[in-house]
């Protein structure tokens, strides 16, 4: 459990960031920034009403949308939280270097004042730029790994900061923690799932983690780092997916009816919706739509979700629903803790380590061997060799 008064710095520092500034840039990859990502589109929508805007960097080596987002700050009022727990992490480093660079040449010796650091307490590149420029900084704890620390400072700090109630996302949290953990197999929906997977991988290869609502896509960007990066090793594991209906029903709804027959589906489905907009009928039914008259959008969206269900199960896609109350921060912080108890009860029930990501290394030793990095002399001529 993250202290108390850890958690009153990360609110305070938040109120204070919103006070002061227009957004705050979020540089960090994987699980560095996909919870915070996933949490602030499930809560604030795509269109948030909030003026205060939240923006991402550093999860790429896109230099086109780098130099657009720069841009895009060159008139703002920003602060940065740069996030990484081996504070070495190339991507990041790159985005906050071209960041900072920025903010001096606005905001000149009171730069640092803008900038809120995440690492590890005492060692990585971060942590000791952090120490030499004075930045604030937050901890991620050495024994949580990236895709599992969005209750941390990680996701915390970025989530208080687009005005969301993280008390509550904890709440929800920790309710889940009790759930997983004292109920028996009956009540236990994380501990079904987790069987539900294996079972299915014994005939299925891919799971998709299917959602009707378009903020719950960074949701499923989440769960795929944590199910794709726990249990994708030793050669085993399901390949984890995710489609958004109804727009994808329309691109990929062919391959799920009748190709492969490779996958399983998760409905994530949230019983109510934050907005219900009610159809009415017209004076002339032009659209032939005047059937609906007095009918909630939602339901149609529900009718579409069973008729998928029942039209992909009969195809022979095996469907398991995940049932949402409603999309708030209680809800949403119950829903992420639910997939990581589950997710490490999958893992060990495959036989593989749910907690290492030994494999995200290789790309990284050819690039900086590509790059001439010092310390990969070696490397560099081996891969040269192989080019
Ligand atoms: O889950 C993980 O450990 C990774 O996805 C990391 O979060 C990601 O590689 C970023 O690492 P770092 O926070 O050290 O910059």
């Amino acid at each position: 459990k993250l202290p108390e008064s850890e958690v009153k710095r990360i609110i305070a520092t938040a109120q204070r960031i919103r006070e002061n500034y227009d957004c705050l840039v979020v540089v960090g990859i994987g699980g560095s920034y996909l919870g915070a990502r996933a949490a602030i589109e499930a809560i604030n929508g795509l269109y948030s009403k909030d003026n205060f805007e939240i923006i991402f960097l550093g999860n790429t080596l896109s230099s086109t949308y780098t130099k657009q987002v720069l841009d895009y700050l060159e008139n703002k009022k920003f602060a940065v939280n740069v996030i990484s727990k081996s504070g070495t992490t190339t991507e990041p480093a790159i985005a906050f270097r071209l960041c900072k660079e920025l903010l001096i040449k606005k905001y000149h010796e009171k730069a640092a004042e803008r900038i809120f650091a995440t690492t590890d307490a005492k060692k990585g590149a971060l942590r000791n730029l952090a120490t030499q420029e004075g930045y604030e900084t937050f901890v991620v704890p050495d024994d949580i790994g990236g895709r599992y620390s969005w209750f941390t400072a990680v996701g915390l700090l970025p989530i208080a900061c687009a005005g969301i109630d993280i008390d509550a996302l904890m709440k929800g949290s920790y309710d889940a923690m009790n759930d997983c953990v004292n109920n028996g197999y009956d009540s236990n929906d994380a501990m079904k799932y987790a069987n539900m997977r294996n079972l299915l991988y014994k005939t299925k290869q891919i799971e998709i983690l299917v959602n009707f609502e378009p903020r719950l896509a960074y949701i499923s960007e989440w769960w795929k780092q944590l199910y794709g990066e726990s249990e994708g090793k030793d050669h085993k594991g399901l390949f984890p997916a995710s489609l958004v209906y109804s727009t994808d029903l329309h691109s990929m709804g062919q391959y799920v009816q009748e190709g492969k027959g490779l996958m399983f589906e998760t409905v994530l489905n949230v019983l109510n919706p934050e907005e219900n907009l009610i159809l009415r009928k017209e004076a002339e039914d032009l659209d032939q739509l005047n059937y609906l008259d007095q009918t909630k959008m939602d339901s149609v969206a529900k009718k579409a979700m069973q008729g998928t269900i029942l039209a992909h199960v009969d195809g022979g896609v095996p469907n398991l629903v995940l049932e949402v109350e409603e999309m708030d921060a209680y809800h949403l912080g119950y829903l992420l803790y639910f997939f990581m108890f589950a997710c490490g009860v999958s893992g060990y029930m495959l036989g593989v380590n749910p907690f290492n990501q030994p494999g995200v290394e290789a790309y990284k030793k050819n690039m900086f061997a590509l790059l001439d990095k010092p310390g990969y002399e070696e490397e560099s001529k081996a891969i040269r060799a192989k080019l």
